[in-house]
């Protein structure tokens, strides 16, 4: 029923359609950063991948992967990696699904096949940024195997979770009896003090008014990544 396919430079202008649909149902505009036309044509072409979902002749939803080289924009400035690794890096970019067919996992349908295919590139850290203050945007990059480690000012100031993800592996798993805490997402001072204590964000629960990360202490995994030790995230700098 539902068809993920990789797009081509001559879908710009579908994305662009999208993503003005998208935007004009938003109840809160500042939790989506809407793509340009060139960055857009960018990662349709060699700088990126796009996915969208078909379902019979329509495209519904779609999923941009960002290869930001050494640019400055490069999310793993704002982390410990160091510079020798950014080229490695791929941005988990814009994901956005059509009002009516969201609750359909089709965010989580489109990360598996992008993953999949991340896999056997040379990219081997993806970071991505998602709002705090849109719990099922985080929640769809952790069910990813992405973890918020910081707390950053995106986009002229907006308050954005930073996550990471190793690529291919993943996350090590947690042990069994890790200790673990819960935070609103709205507690932005307190969530950006955990994280720069080493606390990393592992599920989001969206009962509540804000809903609620829960965090466990883990180490930021550049090891199992690559070449380093294990090492912590620098500490936030924007809140
Ligand atoms: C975030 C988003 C990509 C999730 O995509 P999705 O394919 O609908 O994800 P899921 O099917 O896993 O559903 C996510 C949650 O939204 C809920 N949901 C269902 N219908 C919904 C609707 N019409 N509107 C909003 N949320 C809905 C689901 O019940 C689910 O809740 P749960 O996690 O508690 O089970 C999608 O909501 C979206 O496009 N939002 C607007 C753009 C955006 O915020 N993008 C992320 C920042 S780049």
């Amino acid at each position: 029923m539902f068809e993920v396919v990789r797009l081509t430079p001559a879908d710009t202008g579908l994305i662009l359609e999208l993503q003005e649909k998208v935007c004009a149902g938003l109840a809160d505009a500042t939790v989506f950063q809407p793509s340009s036309p060139e960055f857009i044509s960018y990662c349709l072409a060699a700088g990126g991948r796009c996915y969208g979902v078909r379902r019979g002749g329509e495209t519904v939803a779609y999923r941009i992967v960002y290869f930001p080289q050494d640019r400055e924009f490069n999310l793993a400035r704002d982390s410990a990696l160091p510079p020798g690794e950014y080229p490695l890096v791929a941005h988990w970019d814009t994901v956005a699904v059509l009002p009516a067919w969201r609750g359909h996992r089709l965010a989580a349908l489109m990360n598996t096949t992008a993953l999949a295919d991340m896999a056997v590139t040379r990219y081997r850290h993806l970071f991505a940024t998602s709002a705090p203050a849109n719990p099922h945007g985080v929640r769809t990059l952790i069910a990813a195997g992405f973890r918020p480690v910081k707390v950053v000012r995106k986009f002229g100031g907006r308050l954005r979770f930073l996550l990471y993800r190793p690529n291919p592996g993943g996350w090590p798993p947690a042990g069994p009896r890790q200790a673990r805490r819960e935070i609103p997402l709205d507690a932005t001072d307190e969530l950006s003090h955990a994280f720069s204590s080493g606390w990393v964000g592992t599920a989001v629960e969206t009962a509540g008014p804000a809903g609620c990360l829960t965090l466990a202490r883990e180490p930021v995994p550049f090891a199992v990544a690559g070449h380093l030790p294990a090492a912590r995230l620098s500490p936030g700098n924007g809140s």
